[in-house]
């Protein structure tokens, strides 16, 4: 094996000694040992991925109008659900735990729900545990940690994923005479990371029908294990009764591209160049989301941009009164986070929120079911 450069990254070396070794990796596999090797992974790792020092910035971190009116969501749901007793207030990827620290803000308003909940975080990053124990130090529920949905225990339950979805792995196909075969991460002759194909198909039913005439070179994308954990938090509301709240960026019909992105310091960079040291993400699927919670029983509600989802709960309201007697430049700072927030050219459109409920339930602000999706869409489970 020649080498020109040193790897830029210590996981870099590591994957070019387990792929010389034990052969090409899933994207996939790629994407999970960037995120979460136990040693480099990013979220092991990276001492403040968000927030403006950070490497991108995410809603909460914008502005505490986003978890307040997510608080205002998990009341009127509460209610909707017919106030059980006892609610596990769930949160997947909770971040620096700032959305939960505003959401309790906002739910204090009604200590009747405070009684009845109980709350659980959901992370697999030690340093961000501990990040979340500083921000709810002070909060008026107590934090229970785990590392996976299932250790939830069972419950009616109301579950809050931002961003969360576009952190988990995803597989690539790419287009080729032969089929779609996916794409994997093997060793270019230089020694370094380089993208090529196995032999791995994609199944005809998990082809859909927007890609059934693409180009050679087109990239489709799965998330088996998104629309696992999807499919999971239906059947336990179905179960036990509940509501869901996905919220993150992608798009609303399965369709061929390749949105798998890294972002270091506010800025795109190759995805290879340095496993571990940047954030990698991709696109959701919200068709494959919805029918997953759908196989799982649940009720899915027609989803809604961000910008419509927080309108409806009241931002411009919020953000009157935040601003309400304050100077100028603290009133400009709020607009800029209304614009920032729910504006179309910035994370209002490209941001989408799902709602799955219990059957039968379309909590508000949402106002309709949403149809099942056509014949021959991606199911997620190639
Ligand atoms: C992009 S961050 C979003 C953080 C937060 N929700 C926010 O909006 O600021 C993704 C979060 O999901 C966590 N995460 C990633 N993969 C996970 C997994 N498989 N199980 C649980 N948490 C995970 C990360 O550690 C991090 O807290």
């Amino acid at each position: 094996m020649r080498r020109d450069a040193l790897p830029a990254s210590p996981l870099k070396e590591k994957l070019i000694r387990q792929i010389a070794a034990e052969g090409p990796m899933t994207v996939a596999a790629y994407m999970a040992a960037c995120l979460a090797d136990p040693q480099h992974g990013y979220y092991t790792t990276a001492a403040e991925p968000f927030g403006a020092k950070g490497d991108f910035i995410t809603a909460p971190e914008v502005s505490q109008m986003f978890g307040e009116l997510i608080g205002a969501f998990v009341l009127s749901a509460w209610e909707a659900m017919g106030a059980p007793q006892t609610v596990r207030l769930v949160e997947t990827g909770p971040g620096r735990g700032t959305l939960m620290a505003d959401l309790l803000r906002m739910a204090s308003l009604r200590p009747a729900f405070l009684r009845a909940a109980s709350l659980h975080l959901v992370e697999i990053s030690p340093r961000l545990k501990a990040r979340q124990a500083e921000a709810l130090a002070n909060a008026p529920l107590t934090p229970n940690w785990h590392d996976s949905l299932r250790e939830v225990p069972d419950g009616p339950v109301i579950l809050i994923a931002n961003e969360f979805f576009d952190a988990l792995p995803i597989h690539q196909y790419m287009r080729t005479p032969e089929g779609w075969r996916e794409r994997m991460v093997g060793l270019s002759e230089a020694g370094d990371l380089a993208f090529g194909t196995g032999p791995g198909r994609l199944p005809l039913a998990a082809i859909p029908q927007t890609a059934r005439n693409a180009l050679l070179g087109a990239i489709l994308e799965t998330s088996p294990l998104s629309a696992a954990i999807a499919q999971e938090a239906a059947a336990r509301i179905t179960a036990h009764g509940g509501t869901a709240l996905f919220i993150d960026y992608g798009y609303l019909r399965s369709a061929p591209g390749d949105t798998l992105q890294a972002l270091r310091r506010h800025a795109y960079q190759d995805v290879l160049a340095e496993p571990g040291l940047a954030d990698l993400t991709a696109h959701v699927d919200f068709e494959v989301l919805a029918a997953a919670a759908r196989r799982g029983g649940a009720t899915v509600a027609s989803p809604l941009t961000q910008g419509e989802f927080l309108l409806r709960m009241g931002l411009l309201e919020r953000a009157g009164q935040l601003g309400a007697g304050k100077d100028a430049a603290t009133q400009e700072r709020i607009r800029g986070e209304v614009e920032r927030l729910a504006a179309p050219g910035e994370m209002g459109e490209l941001f989408k929120v799902l709602c799955v409920a219990q059957p039968g339930l379309v909590p508000a602000p949402f106002d309709s079911e949403a149809l099942p999706p056509h014949a021959g869409a991606n199911s997620g489970e190639a």
